[in-house]
């Protein structure tokens, strides 16, 4: 999608979107428009339910004049327009663009008295909340009519000093890049993204200064990394460890490492999982895609950091050659593990790919992310991730960090008697808790056993965010791309001042 600046136009025509504060408060462009289209404004508002409250649009259509579509979005009140909220109302534009079947839109930005932010930042972020929204993962659609696709080619916005906004949205284009490299990662069947067709896709990140390392079987056989090819045992396609390096910050600066879950596909192998909903499975590597996605961002806007990415990439499956219930593996890390259900996989490979990131890359921090666990979906559905943690300081940074972006978390809890569920009769720990009470908590305690001494460790279970079966604000239906910007805020707000 285009995406262009202006400055304000002698006269507004097309399809134009302007502000409407709290209590129905006309902006200027608002009322320069209304005398141009008789009226149509008051008279509009007045016969609808529109306030102007935050994230409210009302488009009038079918004006005599220069504007012919005109959308009036609601800003709310001065105090509430952020930069999340400026995107969001980007995203209420796209979509009502292409529901309209329209290539072409413009937004009046006119200064917001009392916004944090000045015109040209929320002209930025408008523009980058249209562009996220208008994401669609539409490569294996031969059929679609025009109707069916995405109209919207272009957005114009009025701003008084288009410099300043085309400057802070150049710096954002590394998000919509990262971002929109997460979904496709995401998005993709697990007979096309498979582990290796994974590692090479990472492998690209090359090109923007990235060192990208990439461990076979073998090697991982040698570093005794037995619980994470355990998993992939049954699978045709070979499991591979994904090790991305961005050492852009001071020499002395020890690493942040960054771990995701990328099981490409998850049958639950021996265990397997039901027919319904198991396609679901294929986004079972989120953690993976977010990891890749924000190590891509963090070198696309060159992040004065030292940053490690470590993603552990299987394919969980049943076969003759599989991992079988009760089978005891050893880890890297020399625990031993009774594996009482082939579906709790997730922490099998994260426990390697932990242990291999803090033995080589001794890192200061470490946060994992993974779709885990369907147990933090019961607890907190689709709206915030599951944290854990074993600092206050580190969470605290995460959960601002998110809510900045809107990928929201809320701390669980973790503690010496949820870890006493996971001790095993004949080896150090089993992968599951006694029953399925506290199922995310006892995933995250077996986590914790492979966490040493003074790393700040944190874990996100993101089963519930990382696929969005509605869609939202500036996220289409699918893909989220959760925990990309999560990483990338809460790096750029904890390291890089
Ligand atoms: N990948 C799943 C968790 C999941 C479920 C993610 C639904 C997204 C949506 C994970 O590997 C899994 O199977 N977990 C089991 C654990 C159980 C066997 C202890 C679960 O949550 O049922
Ligand atoms: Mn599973
Ligand atoms: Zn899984």
């Amino acid at each position: 999608m285009k995406v262009e600046f202006s400055a304000f136009p002698r006269a507004f025509s097309g399809n134009l979107a302007v502000f409407v504060a709290a209590d129905k408060q006309l902006s200027a462009s608002a009322q320069a428009v209304d005398k141009t289209v008789d009226g149509a404004v008051a008279r509009g508002i007045g016969a609808s339910r529109f306030s102007g409250a935050k994230g409210q649009s009302l488009t009038l259509l079918g004006q005599s004049g220069g504007v012919v579509r005109l959308t009036l979005l609601g800003v709310g009140k001065a105090r509430e327009l952020d930069a999340r909220a400026a995107e969001a109302l980007g995203g209420i534009l796209a979509a009502d663009a292409n529901a309209a079947g329209q290539k072409a839109v413009a937004v009046a930005v006119d200064a917001v008295k009392g916004s944090r932010l000045t015109p040209g930042q929320i002209a930025a972020r408008i523009a980058l909340g249209a562009q996220l929204r208008n994401y669609r993962f539409d490569k294996y659609k031969t059929k679609d009519k025009p109707e069916q696709k995405h109209s919207l080619e272009q957005i114009t916005i009025f701003v008084a000093g288009p410099a300043e906004a085309r400057r802070v949205h150049e710096r954002l284009a590394p998000t919509i890049d990262a971002v929109f490299f997460a979904r496709d990662l995401v998005s993709e069947p697990a007979n096309v993204l498979y582990p290796a067709e994974f590692a090479r896709r990472a492998r690209d990140l090359g090109k923007l200064g990235v060192k990208v390392e990439i461990l076979g079987e073998a090697e991982m056989k040698k570093l005794g990394m037995n619980t994470l090819l355990g998993v992939g045992q049954g699978s045709e396609r070979e499991s591979q460890l994904l090790v991305m390096r961005w050492m852009n910050g001071p020499k002395n600066q020890k690493p942040v490492a960054l771990i995701g879950k990328g099981v490409c596909f998850d049958t639950g192998g021996i265990s397997l999982k039901p027919a319904g909903g198991m396609e679901d499975m294929k986004w079972d590597m989120g953690g993976a895609g977010a990891v890749t996605g924000a190590m891509r961002l963090l070198a696309g806007r060159k992040a004065r950091v030292n940053v490690v990415g470590v993603c552990a990439l299987v394919e969980n499956m049943p076969d003759g050659n599989a991992q079988r219930p009760g089978d005891v593996v050893k880890s890297m890390s020399g625990q031993t593990v009774e594996v009482i259900n082939t579906d709790a996989e997730g922490r099998l490979i994260l426990c390697d790919a932990m242990w291999y990131a803090q033995e080589k890359y001794k890192p200061q921090a470490m946060v994992e992310l993974s779709t885990l666990t369907g147990a933090i979906i019961v607890a907190l559905g689709h709206e915030r991730a599951g944290l854990f943690s074993n600092n206050t300081a580190l969470s605290n940074k995460l959960r601002a960090a998110g809510a900045g972006i809107g990928e929201k978390l809320w701390r669980m809890p973790l503690g010496p008697k949820y870890d006493k569920l996971i001790d095993s009769d004949i080896a150090d720990m089993k992968n599951v808790g006694s029953g399925r009470d506290g199922g995310s908590i006892t995933a995250a305690q077996f986590l914790q056993r492979f966490v040493q001494d003074g790393v700040a460790w944190a874990h996100i279970d993101i089963a519930g965010v990382a696929w969005s079966s509605k869609g939202d604000s500036t996220t289409p239906k699918g893909a989220t791309a959760y925990g990309v910007r999560l990483l990338d805020a809460w790096i750029a707000e904890t390291y890089e001042r």
